[in-house]
């Protein structure tokens, strides 16, 4: 679905992503896991288009996805960033409804389909109550939902989540993980997500990518890349792997540092 070769970028000649390779497969969750500034975000800003790379290839289903035309790019991934904001005197379903964009006709009315693809992604994301509010008067975990909201009404075969758990309170980091794993299951999405939380991270990833200081340093299962010396040696901090009781999969506890 989405191949990553040799990806390499950079800010003003200060590199911060190097001979990155990665493959996404269709109904996949990836989760992409590493340090404050070790790339994550610039990964998912060059795959939204926003940064340019230096060199490198991303490929969707064959096609150079970088050449794409922006609107033709947007119909095949959608993008949830980090820190970003909604235009705050919209509504809500306001909010959602720009996700359409990509799929509007010059007219640029919203058709039965189109409506209901925003009534489903309000739904899915627990944000309808919230429909007639103003972005701008939302807490910052609603916010987040109205931006899940807004990336799955966009309808692409790729997600693109940077962080999407930050704001969240317990109930809905599972809810929303929940809705991303279900969607790729069902729907045959391929999700790329960053996570700060190594135990979500496990939970709901079927393979992580540990990238620390620009470089792929682990790729594979939970299992392969959350073990104690990886993560020593990526986080310097002491840890011990152990089985999620409920799960099977690793959990990872601090030790006292
Ligand atoms: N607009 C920018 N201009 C210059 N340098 C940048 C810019 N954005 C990020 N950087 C630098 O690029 C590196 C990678 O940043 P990036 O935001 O990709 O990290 P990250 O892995 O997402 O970190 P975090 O976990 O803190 O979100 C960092 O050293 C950061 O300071
Ligand atoms: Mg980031």
């Amino acid at each position: 679905m989405l191949q990553i070769t040799d990806l390499e970028l950079s800010y003003g000649g200060t590199h911060v992503l190097s001979g990155f390779s990665l493959q996404l497969q269709a109904g996949e969750v990836l989760g992409l896991i590493g340090p404050n500034g070790a790339g994550k975000s610039s990964l998912i800003r060059a795959l939204s288009g926003v940064l340019k790379p230096i060199a490198g290839q991303v490929l969707v289903d064959g096609k150079d996805l970088l050449g794409l035309p922006e609107s033709e790019r947007a119909r095949l991934i959608s993008v949830v960033p980090q820190s970003t904001q909604l235009p705050p005197a919209f509504t809500v379903y306001e909010c959602v409804a720009l996700g359409r964009t990509p799929h509007l006709n010059w007219l640029g009315s919203l058709g039965a389909a189109d409506i209901a693809k925003i009534e489903w992604a309000m739904q899915i994301t627990e944000c309808a109550a919230l429909k007639n509010r103003r972005a701008g008067q939302l807490s910052g975990g609603e916010q987040q939902r109205v931006l899940l909201a807004r990336a799955l009404a966009q309808d692409c075969p790729i997600l693109l989540l940077d962080e999407p758990t930050a704001h969240l309170d317990l109930h809905h980091q599972v809810a929303i993980l929940n809705v991303v794993r279900s969607l790729a299951k069902e729907r045959k999405l391929a999700v790329l997500v960053a996570l700060h939380d190594l135990n979500l991270a496990s939970l709901f990833a079927q393979r992580l990518a540990l990238l620390v200081n620009g470089r792929l340093q682990a790729l594979g299962s939970p299992q392969e890349v959350l073990t104690e010396p990886t993560l020593q040696k990526a986080y310097a901090v002491s840890t011990r792997i152990l089985s999620n009781p409920e799960s099977g999969q690793p959990w990872v506890v601090l030790e006292d540092n």
